[in-house]
């Protein structure tokens, strides 16, 4: 059944889609440069899931006098990102981030002190002073609750600068003419069910990862990565889809984040025997290694019987030798998280944790102006007229193949910001729109009616379900060739036969959750999909894509970024583009490939 429905416009300078830290720095910057901006999200702002940042923003800032600088940041991001990070994007955040962070500061974000009044920072992993030789204090924390204390300050900006906010619309696809150029986007109010057409000349879309096509992620039920969906259905590619990031400190069996500051403060994991077994992994960083390493020694240590608890599944994380006045003031959020999910007292007892889906390290490839590029064969640096992406959403690419630790926040800030200033010089307030084409509108109509009358026998949650399991089971810390090939086998016949095997029971407009979470269900399965065929296409090890039947990184054939497009018909195109080597300026060396120790 279709129907004819009436839609609402509205025109604006921008749109911004996502009311999270980098929708909200890229809102606060467009309406304080004169720019009539709209910020449209699916949950209030402030419930964000930047909201659940805990440890920290990166940035060199010395104000704990260890002598660090941007230079450092930028050696150790490099290295993080396994030589995948555009060199040039990473310069620009790392040289960048210490004004960022002061100015949030001067915005109102109430950081965590020094004991002469700076910002308190703290070390976290793969961060180091002299390109490796000892861990860096560079997080700036507000306890651990970064994250939520940049999303309230952030707010308040927006709000004081009179941005208006469309809250609790689920957007429904991008509005693109012919010619490729993003005119806005249409979205479905929840409240009274009403369709709205946004039309804007600049749309930015900041709506983080997809963390939840995992079943056990530290991820919000919200991270379903709906721009990536649009930017696929628009027929134009995501970048470097294979690299998942799982966090070392997910509390066993919930799933819920324990903060890398926790170890930044002084914890360690240990294993069933009592050994601090990351010292025989990464003998400098130890348990601050990158991310990926230690997810991995995790993974070996249980794999090989010297997991903890009775069925030796998780790994310990040991707290208790701090002092209690550090746990109570520098980690409050986790001591409260751990007593309720793990039912443990960290003072106490060690807190049982396992890797847990945490990152997308791919998303909508973007120039370092926040720009999203075409990627057309003739002209690789050729971005899309109207359309920007940022935060989680965006592949710029900073975190190449693994992000470090509190680089996250700093993505976020830094580009927000930098789509801020290119959309103050790329538009003028108040121009006129042009006529629209109402192709791009017709088919997300089409698609909403068919998820909206969707008949068949199957409820959203049992797909959904399956879909989780296949990502995790097939798509995990270690892969390898033949369940990467049997998880793409499953993941194409559920989504494909999603279309005709979704049945939805409730049909109404207003406040339909049902319907909500089958378009959520449309998303994820698409970015499953090609997160799968990039993962079967790279054969070998780089970064968080550890395949066990392709175990070293392969220079002379994957010192490239993955692309993949997803046809109407659910077929997969994987193509590639170089890696930018080269610094943005002579501030700072590039740093040629080598081997990756911690
Ligand atoms: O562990 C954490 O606090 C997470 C930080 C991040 O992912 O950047």
């Amino acid at each position: 059944m279709t129907q004819a429905y009436e839609i609402i416009e509205h025109s604006y300078d921008v749109v911004v889609l996502g009311g999270g830290g980098a929708g909200l720095r890229a809102t606060m910057g467009m309406v304080s440069a004169g720019l009539q901006t709209a910020c449209i999200t699916k949950v209030f702002p402030t419930r964000s899931h930047t909201a659940a940042a805990q440890g920290g923003i990166a940035a060199a800032l010395n104000n704990m006098g260890d002598g660090d600088d941007w230079r450092f940041h930028f050696y150790d991001t490099v290295k993080g990102s396994d030589w995948l990070g555009d060199q040039d994007a990473i310069e620009y955040m790392c040289r960048e981030a210490p004004a960022a962070v002061l100015e949030l500061e001067h915005f109102g974000v109430p950081f965590s002190r020094t004991e002469d009044d700076c910002i308190y920072q703290r070390p976290f992993g793969g961060q180091t002073l002299h390109f490796g030789k000892q861990m860096a204090h560079r997080t700036c924390a507000a306890a651990d609750r970064t994250g939520h204390a940049i999303l309230h300050t952030l707010y308040q900006q927006c709000v004081k600068h009179s941005a208006e906010f469309f809250v609790e619309y689920v957007a429904l696809d991008l509005l693109m003419d012919t010619d490729g150029s993003c005119r806005g986007l249409l979205a479905w109010c929840m409240e009274d069910g009403t369709l709205h057409r946004f039309r804007a000349h600049r749309t930015v879309i900041a709506t983080g990862g997809y963390g939840r096509v995992y079943f056990s992620c530290t991820a919000a039920h919200t991270c379903t990565g709906d721009g990536n969906a649009m930017v696929l259905r628009a027929g134009l590619p995501l970048q470097d889809m294979e690299f998942t990031q799982f966090h070392p400190t997910g509390i066993y069996g919930a799933g819920c984040l324990i903060t890398e500051g926790a170890r930044g403060e002084g914890g360690y994991f240990t294993n069933a025997d009592g050994e601090r077994f990351m010292e025989r992994y990464a003998p400098t960083a130890k348990d601050l290694a990158g991310r990926d390493v230690v997810c991995r020694a995790m993974t070996v240590e249980i794999l090989e019987g010297r997991g903890c608890g009775p069925n030796k599944d998780y790994i310990e994380l040991q707290l208790s030798h701090l002092p209690r006045e550090v746990l109570e003031t520098r980690l409050p959020g986790i001591m409260e998280t751990a007593r309720i999910f793990a039912g443990v007292d960290p003072t106490r007892e060690p807190i049982p944790v396992l890797p847990t889906v945490h990152y997308n390290m791919g998303g909508i490839p973007t120039s370092l102006h926040a720009e999203a590029l075409t990627l057309d064969k003739g002209d690789p640096d050729a971005s899309v007229p109207g359309l920007m992406a940022i935060g989680e959403a965006a592949c710029v690419s900073v975190h190449g193949a693994n992000r470090l630790g509190s680089n996250s926040l700093i993505d976020l800030i830094v580009f927000g910001r930098a789509a801020a200033q290119s959309a103050a010089l790329g538009v003028r307030p108040g121009d006129r729109h042009p006529p629209l084409e109402r192709d791009s509108e017709e088919r997300a109509l089409a698609r909403f009616d068919r998820i909206r009358w969707a008949q068949g026998p199957r409820k959203c949650g049992e797909l959904r379900l399956e879909m989780q399991r296949t990502m995790q089971r097939h798509c995990a810390v270690f892969r390898d060739g033949p369940l990467l090939d049997e998880g793409v086998a499953i993941i194409e016949r559920l989504a494909a036969g999603s279309r005709e095997d979704l049945g939805l029971s409730d049909h109404s407009l207003a406040w339909n959750t049902d319907l909500a979470e089958a378009l959520e269900l449309d998303n994820m399965m698409t970015q499953a999909t090609v997160s799968l065929h990039s993962a079967v296409a790279r054969t070998e090890s780089r970064g968080a894509h550890a395949r066990e039947d392709y175990p070293a990184r392969d220079d002379a054939n994957w010192l490239k970024h993955t692309l993949a497009w997803l046809g109407e018909d659910g077929a997969v195109t994987i193509d590639y583009r170089p890696v930018h080597l080269n610094t943005l300026s002579n501030e700072v060396e590039s740093i040629p490939p080598k081997v990756r120790v911690y």
